[in-house]
């Protein structure tokens, strides 16, 4: 295991870093006013949302609500974990990560997986160049040209040959032990009860499946037709799962398409390699495969963060009927307002490679458009399945749909489709009314620049005050002489939130916005914490501020007091007051009146 890397690294390195210059070297960004914006790379819009605040090294997304650190950042944008995000930020500073404990294993996994990706892109090369040069190669074009594939369209994808043989490209990259241990954890060699080594994949198509940078972590290869096939070799044949690839997570097209599209207008998902391709021949450029797999709640997040439609393509057929089935109700929890998930079903025999073979590019969209929505598709699934003239269907029509429904985030979309319900079940469900928004009472503004809502509680207003300008903290924790017991005897929400982030700055003054949140990564708070940083305070000058926070904290400070002196005050009045008591009570007077007149307005 390695070590881990010490809070005060971290907190330095995001000092260090710019996240405006990570952002735009990434995504470009305009400056409008004191902030950057661009269109949100996390989803799709045709009007920047998305800023990135340089005074709070945060950024932030009023369409999508992504927000975050530079780390964070890095980890929503290029696929990387915790630490790969730290070692990415450290390595453009120039500076090493240390890790705690002296243990430093991490540089040498680093670099090995630095290596698998080096080694994997030297083997899609490899591929490439062989579908180009090998002398055996010319069964392998003369089948995909006959598939109708252009030239231009085979190097969009990469798509290589394996030649026939057990140790083609063990001999051309395996050249050292080294090599040959990493090829096998790439998944392109195996290795055998004896030692030994033979590829993988041996006469086939290969298509190179790609992460979102583009980087090539897996292969599909794909047999070639024989004169005597053997039932024994799969038609396709897919690298394992490894390090680098999770088959759960990669869909086969996306990285092509988000290189052909600007804007996405929406993604369908499709069954094959080859219908992807095909796709693209006929310029339909936002098709993506699931690979082997059905699809997955990462697979559908990764793809709505990138366009608002996903359109699932199926065989007309009882399988293709169950799986269309199936993506619905993975579908069920990411339907939020603004997305919509289409289903088409297709004609029997066909797939849509041939489909679009056969009836061109605008029939095919044509039909895109045509296809059942989300809510189309579940109630006709569940009213052909209950008969809805009578009781006894229409109840077990709502008993089915309820809990399916019930899976939609909150919003106008989930309301409709309960409203619906009612009306094909003729009931009235009394739904409760919707709850708040994701958030509740941390809802944020929705517009950039609108001031803050009035509605706030004391500790929020403090907490959103420290997020946007850590430093006001100080003058409060320099004077302060309050317990902190005693606030948090407040019991009010976000209380210990408040105290935990008073707590830190005063270990560590400095921080800003960005690395503050950072300390609640992966935790609930994180979340509300990330949209309270998101607030445009009224003020925007910090002296003002720190003023402002200040009559907060008196403000919770005489609450405190008050509930203090009140138990006191009972105590006195039923006589039973001991003397320490009786010396606290009178200084408890005494800093009523101090309180008092120092937030009073003069
Ligand atoms: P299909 O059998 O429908 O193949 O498998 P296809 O995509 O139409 O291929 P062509 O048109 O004959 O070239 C669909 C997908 O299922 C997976 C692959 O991902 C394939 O693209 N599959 C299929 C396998 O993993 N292994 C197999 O043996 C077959
Ligand atoms: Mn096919």
């Amino acid at each position: 295991m390695a070590g881990r890397i010490p809070q005060q690294f971290i907190d330095d390195l995001l000092n260090r870093v710019d996240i405006v210059e990570v952002v735009d070297s990434r995504v470009p960004l305009k400056k409008k006013g004191k902030e950057y914006t661009a269109c949100c790379p996390f989803h799709s819009e045709k009007t920047p949302s998305f800023t990135v605040s340089q005074g709070k090294q945060f950024y932030h997304c009023f369409g999508c609500k992504a927000s975050g650190s530079a780390i964070g950042f890095l980890m929503e944008y290029e696929h990387l974990s915790y630490p790969e995000a730290i070692e990415e930020l450290a390595r453009s500073q120039g500076i090493d990560v240390p890790y705690e404990g002296g243990q430093r294993p991490d540089p040498a996994v680093k670099k090995a997986q630095t290596d698998l990706y080096d080694l994997m892109q030297q083997t899609d090369q490899y591929y490439q160049q062989q579908l180009r040069q090998h002398a055996d190669a010319q069964t392998a074009v003369s089948y995909l040209k006959e598939r109708g594939l252009s030239g231009e369209v085979a190097k969009d994808f990469g798509i290589g040959f394996a030649p026939d043989g057990w140790d083609n490209l063990l001999k051309a990259l395996g050249n050292t032990p080294e090599r040959e241990k990493a090829l096998v954890t790439a998944g392109m060699l195996i290795k055998k009860d004896n030692g030994k080594c033979y590829d993988r994949f041996r006469d086939r198509i290969m298509f190179p499946i790609r992460d979102r940078r583009g980087r090539c972590i897996a292969f599909g290869g794909r047999i070639l037709p024989k004169d005597q096939p053997n039932d024994k070799d799969a038609k396709y044949l897919n690298s394992p799962e490894t390090p680098l690839f999770h088959k759960g997570r990669e869909l086969y097209g996306l990285y092509e398409a988000r290189q052909a599209l600007r804007d996405i207008p929406r993604l369908m998902v499709v069954e094959g390699y080859m219908d992807v391709v095909a796709l693209a021949q006929f310029d339909v450029r936002y098709a993506v495969a699931t690979l082997g797999t059905a699809t997955t709640a990462d697979h559908l997040q990764r793809l709505f963060q990138l366009t608002p439609e996903i359109v699932f393509c199926f065989d007309g057929d009882r399988a293709g009927r169950d799986a269309a089935w199936r993506a619905l109700q993975v579908c069920l929890p990411e339907m939020r307002d603004g997305r919509e998930t289409r289903f088409m079903f297709l004609p029997d025999g066909e797939d849509p490679d041939s489909y679009i073979r056969k009836i061109g590019k605008e029939a095919f969209e044509q039909e895109i458009k045509q296809a059942q929505t989300f809510s189309d598709y579940l109630f006709k699934q569940l009213t052909d399945k209950a008969d809805i003239s009578g009781i006894g269907g229409r109840a077990k029509l709502v008993e089915t749909a309820r809990p399916m429904l019930s899976q939609m985030p909150e919003g106008i979309y989930r309301k409709l489709m309960f409203e619906q319900l009612e009306k094909l079940g003729r009931v009235d469900l009394a739904l409760p009314q919707s709850k708040p928004a994701a958030g509740g009472r941390f809802k944020t503004s929705r517009q950039p620049g609108k001031k803050t809502a009035t509605s706030m509680t004391p500790v929020r207003k403090a907490i959103t005050l420290l997020l946007n300008q850590p430093g006001v903290a100080q003058q409060w924790l320099q004077n302060e002489t309050t317990d902190q017991d005693e606030l948090s005897k407040l019991d009010l929400p976000g209380m210990d939130l408040l105290l935990e982030v008073l707590e830190i700055l005063r270990i560590s003054p400095d921080l800003s916005t960005s690395a503050l949140i950072e300390r609640w990564r992966e935790t609930p708070s994180g979340n509300h914490l990330a949209q309270l940083a998101s607030e445009q305070p009224e003020l925007d000058d910090s002296a003002a501020l720190e003023v402002e926070f200040i009559a907060v904290m008196n403000a919770l400070k005489k609450q405190s007091i008050d509930l203090r002196y009140d138990d006191l005050q009972a105590k006195l009045d039923r006589g039973s007051l001991d003397e320490a008591e009786m010396t606290e009570y009178k200084m408890l007077l005494q800093q009523i009146y101090v309180v008092k007149s120092a937030s009073k307005p003069d």
